[in-house]
């Protein structure tokens, strides 16, 4: 006789024919015709994959302001293992509050710091506790009296923390930062919101996403918007800092200050702010980390707006051409392209020692 404990058909494991047919199934199948997110490494895209013939290398990462993570993701004491600009780092807060991004091997014999722990200001390694102090140098060796040799020492990074973001300067020529990153007005501001943080890794060349900014041609056939014709944008810049205005429809402007390679200020003014940082992780993968403000009059649709940025219509309307795409140094640019030319003479300062 049936116990009442006997499963029914509705709590029963999925048959395993149900079972396979969703574990096979094809990405595009399962998720519909979505980005492909380098998260998703076993299905990332084939051109990632092969030795290709050919193929244009992008080109190499940018120098910069970046940012490696949000100022609350590093508590005091605390490290953390972050591959960007093509490197193995360690960014850790020290136990007086100050933010530091290290190279993430120990000259010693090779271990990984983020294994390791915050020691006053000084990063110890997890293998034989050598210890590192802010400049980079070992300070301890805790087993030995030999001088310290004067090559145990990391290659540190300088930091600034801006409005919620730790930003680390890179330089390929390890060379001082040569510009601020200032802060967003509404960080903190009366009328806006705290920041709304959105964050997402893609298959795009840190050059290819900026220029996209410019792009005014692909604005109706990718988001489905009015080509902003030239007339109706102004591109300026100024040393290391660019800027664009670009008239939408209804008197709306979109404001875009661009602070070096991996750092902008995008602005509806009086409605929208977005504190946005994109990280190269390496040549072909991005991390972005922006903070959204609103203020109080349109925080109710605040979801809406989010997504209206970021969303099928939005930055995620460029994925699968970016994810694809090459880089062309001689594109075939034609009346009607915007500014590219432009912007690349613009960028090209940012590659100097590379
Ligand atoms: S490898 Fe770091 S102390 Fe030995
Ligand atoms: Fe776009």
């Amino acid at each position: 006789m049936a116990s009442s404990d006997e499963p029914t058909a509705s709590d029963a494991e999925p048959v395993i024919g149900e079972h396979l047919r969703r574990t096979v199934a094809p990405p595009a199948v399962r998720e519909g015709h979505r980005p492909r997110l380098v998260s998703d490494a076993d299905w990332a895209h084939a051109s990632q994959k092969y030795e290709l013939e050919d193929r244009p290398v992008p080109p190499p990462i940018p120098n910069g302001w970046y940012s490696l993570l949000a100022s609350h993701e590093l508590g005091r004491g605390e490290l953390r293992a972050v591959i960007a600009v093509g490197r193995e780092l360690v960014a850790y807060r020290d136990d007086h509050g100050v933010a530091h991004v290290v190279d993430a091997h120990c000259p010693h014999m090779g271990a990984h710091l983020g294994g390791g722990r915050v020691r006053g200001d000084t990063v110890e390694c997890p293998y034989h506790a050598w210890r590192y102090g802010p400049d980079g140098q070992c300070v301890e060796i805790p087993y030995s009296d030999t001088r310290i040799p004067a090559k145990a020492c990391l290659r540190t990074y300088p930091v600034q923390e801006v409005a919620g973001m730790v930003l680390f300067w890179f330089h390929h020529g390890a060379k001082d930062p040569t510009y601020e990153v200032p802060a967003p007005g509404e960080h903190g501001a009366d009328g806006w919101s705290e920041p709304r943080e959105y964050r997402v890794e893609l298959v795009a060349a840190l050059q290819e996403m900026a220029e996209n900014n410019v792009d005014y041609a692909h604005l109706w056939h990718v988001h489905g918007r009015a080509a902003v014709p030239d007339r109706t944008s102004e591109f300026t810049m100024d040393g290391p800092f660019s800027t664009v205005v670009e008239q939408l429809p209804d008197n709306v402007e979109f404001h875009r200050n661009t602070y070096g390679p991996g750092v902008a200020t995008l602005r509806v003014p009086d409605v929208m702010t977005i504190f946005a940082t994109t990280t190269p992780v390496d040549r072909r993968h991005c991390r972005l980390l922006w903070h959204f403000y609103f203020t109080d009059a349109v925080a109710p649709l605040a979801d809406d707006m989010v997504q209206g940025v970021t969303g099928e219509y939005g930055l995620m309307a460029d994925v699968p051409i970016w994810q694809d795409k090459v880089f062309l140094e001689r594109p075939l640019l034609v009346k009607g392209d915007g500014n590219i030319a432009e912007f690349r003479r613009w960028y090209s300062q940012f590659y100097e020692d590379a």
